[in-house]
């Protein structure tokens, strides 16, 4: 189906940083499949690890034990200070996991009728109904209607707004640290910890969708710990197994305890081979110490943005940058930077995102930036 805009090349091979197409030709991917490739393209790890599961087994069932499932669970709760994690396959059913978690949270723990949502303007959580009501974006709503009811949007960093908006019927608070696809908007600093006092003080749970920011891509493990806060809920995807389909909800024991057998499932979420490649990503970004990596490269990436499009606003944490280009101009900078061999994307008419690959090495960039010179030197306003 006609769903995807698609740019005019198709890769068939990839290493690190570095794409190539069927000519053998290479591109500077400072996109990383949309923040999917944090280790990488092809790590030698993750392939393995992929390999000997996959020739050992594949699926059975969440209906059985799974070993690798419990083990990844493990080393996600020694991350998240002890979450308890649910497996599913994208970001958009790991929002659904925690909407229906909030819900019946709410209504167990608040009292009937406590489960309202408070979402912000701009927002994106994916494109399944649930996490699509969540999403504050009403031009990807249009002609869906009508939308899941029980949702509110107040405006991103308004902290006024959301304490207006969060009430007796709040389950729960949902928001991204950094609004990946509204064009990388940062909120004021401390946005997070004003919503997290708020949420515990009118008792309602905070959800965090990290599926674009988490997994080291800004600097910490997960954004979150930029604020000194931490989530009731916490939404996963992307990077987290290296490129595979895979998602997570993680909630805070208590909160984990709401659901039930019965209440919510997956065939496919946790499944061996995707666990085997998750634990090989969170081994590597310890091994090679990526969450680091991605402070440093971010602020070296920022800084030559900074000087690279003077008088833009470049913005972000970590490997996670957006440039404003301040014109509806991103569109033909990506098609342009394309041509030439440097892959980044444009989450807004005016916005260039980069979220590179974090084992991205310092001469690529350098490699990409003179690429992103040329190109920005032809297309900039006079
Ligand atoms: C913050 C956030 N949440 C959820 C999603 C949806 O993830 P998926 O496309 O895997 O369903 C995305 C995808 O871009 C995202 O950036």
């Amino acid at each position: 189906m006609s769903t995807y805009r698609r740019q005019p090349v198709a890769f068939v091979e990839g290493r690190g940083a570095l794409l190539f197409d069927a000519e053998g030709r290479e591109y500077i991917d400072l996109l990383g499949g949309i923040a999917v490739a944090g280790v990488g393209h092809a790590h030698p790890k993750i392939a393995a690890a992929i390999a000997a599961q996959s020739e050992k087994l594949i699926h059975t069932s969440n209906l059985f034990e799974n070993p690798l499932q419990e083990e990844l669970a493990d080393r996600l709760a020694g991350l998240t200070g002890g979450m308890s994690s649910f497996f599913c396959n994208s970001g958009a059913e790991a929002v659904e996991c925690a909407l229906k978690l909030a819900r019946k949270w709410g209504s167990t723990h608040k009292g009937p009728g406590a489960i309202e949502i408070v979402a912000a303007e701009g927002s994106f959580h994916g494109r399944t109904f649930g996490a699509l009501a969540a999403t504050g974006q009403p031009t990807k709503q249009a002609r869906f209607a009508p939308m899941l009811e029980g949702f509110a949007h107040v405006g991103y960093g308004d902290l006024g707004a959301m304490e207006a908006a969060v009430g007796p019927k709040t389950a729960a608070v949902i928001l991204e640290p950094i609004q990946g696809e509204s064009g990388v908007i940062v909120p004021p600093a401390g946005y997070l910890a004003g919503v997290r006092a708020l949420c515990d003080e009118r008792d309602a749970l905070l959800i965090l969708d990290e599926v674009q920011t988490g997994m080291g891509r800004t600097g910490k493990w997960f954004s979150y710990e930029h604020s000194g806060i931490r989530p009731d809920v916490l939404c996963l995807a992307k990077s987290l197994a290296g490129g595979l389909p895979m998602g997570a909800c993680l909630a805070t024991p208590d909160v984990a305890a709401t659901f039930v057998p019965g209440d919510h499932g997956s065939t496919f979420g946790g499944g061996y081979v995707q666990s085997a490649a998750a634990l090989a990503v969170i081994d590597v970004i310890e091994v090679e110490g990526l969450c680091d990596r991605a402070a440093f490269l971010g602020e070296r990436l920022a800084k030559a943005l900074g000087t690279l499009f003077d008088r833009c606003e470049v913005r972000g944490a970590g490997l996670l940058i957006g440039v404003d280009l301040g014109a509806p101009l991103a569109g033909a900078f990506c098609s342009a930077a394309l041509k030439r061999g440097v892959i980044v994307n444009d989450p807004t008419p005016s916005v260039v995102r980069f979220a590179p690959p974090l084992v991205i090495a310092e001469d690529e960039i350098d490699r990409a930036l003179n690429v992103l010179q040329e190109v920005w030197d032809e297309i900039r306003p006079a």
